[in-house]
């Protein structure tokens, strides 16, 4: 913390946490145990955020695209979603942090959205910082989303097509509820976006490490 200025701070940090599974096969684990350390990652990262004080931190914690990967992996990170939910309800109130998602959480196994929205709904008044957790989250299904429902506004008669601009997609994409990412960082030296964030990263500053998720400090 001392080596960190505070006056030069980040509004909103985004991050794509990558390299669980790396980190697991180089030791000889099975990369549902690079998960479980990768959610440890989690739990760390939140706590200092808030500890210096930033507004938002948006976590790319499952795409769009992941439900492409083998179905134990699938189960195995629904479950660490579940575990985390439940184990750090109390310090996410505690600490004033508002937990939010953007994407197709429609998709989630009804068990983890049941834990997932009753977290929401104990944190929703909570203003501290916001912990937005992107889930079944695809950046350019999420613009797509956005698209649908400003032509539904103008069928509607509600908005008039000539006056669709760069604020309108700001009005209707969640991730924007919480601003632009000021910095965005991906671990695990891959030097990709992977549809994360597509419209709320198109100023930010761009940091890759080749350090891996679970050791990412
Ligand atoms: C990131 O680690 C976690 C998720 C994508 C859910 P990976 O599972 O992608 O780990 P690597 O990239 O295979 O090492
Ligand atoms: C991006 O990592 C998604 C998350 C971190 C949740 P991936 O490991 O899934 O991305 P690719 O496949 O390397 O692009
Ligand atoms: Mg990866």
């Amino acid at each position: 913390m001392s080596l960190v200025d505070l006056r030069a701070l980040p509004r909103h940090v985004a991050i794509i946490m990558d390299g669980n599974g790396r980190w697991a096969q180089r030791q000889g684990f099975l990369r549902t145990l690079g998960h479980r350390e990768g959610s440890e990652s989690v739990r760390r990262i939140v706590r200092a955020s808030r500890r210096l004080g930033l507004d938002a931190l948006t976590l790319y914690a499952f795409s769009e695209q992941n439900w492409e990967r083998p179905q134990l992996e699938v189960d195995a990170l629904m479950h660490l979603l579940e575990d985390f939910l439940v184990s750090e309800r109390d310090e996410l109130i505690a600490r004033g942090i508002r937990l939010r998602t953007i994407g197709r959480r429609h998709r989630l196994p009804a068990r983890v959205r049941g834990v997932l929205e009753a977290v929401m709904r104990d944190t929703e008044h909570l203003d501290r910082m916001t912990l937005t957790l992107a889930l079944s989250y695809g950046g350019q299904e999420e613009i797509a989303d956005a698209a649908r429902e400003i032509a539904r506004q103008a069928a509607a008669g509600a908005l008039d097509p000539e006056r669709v601009d760069v604020r309108s997609f700001g009005n209707v994409l969640p991730s924007m509820e919480v601003g632009p990412v000021d910095l965005l960082v991906r671990t695990s030296g891959e030097l990709r976006i992977s549809n994360f964030l597509l419209w709320a990263t198109a100023y930010a500053e761009l940091h890759f490490t080749d350090r891996l998720w679970p050791e990412f400090t």
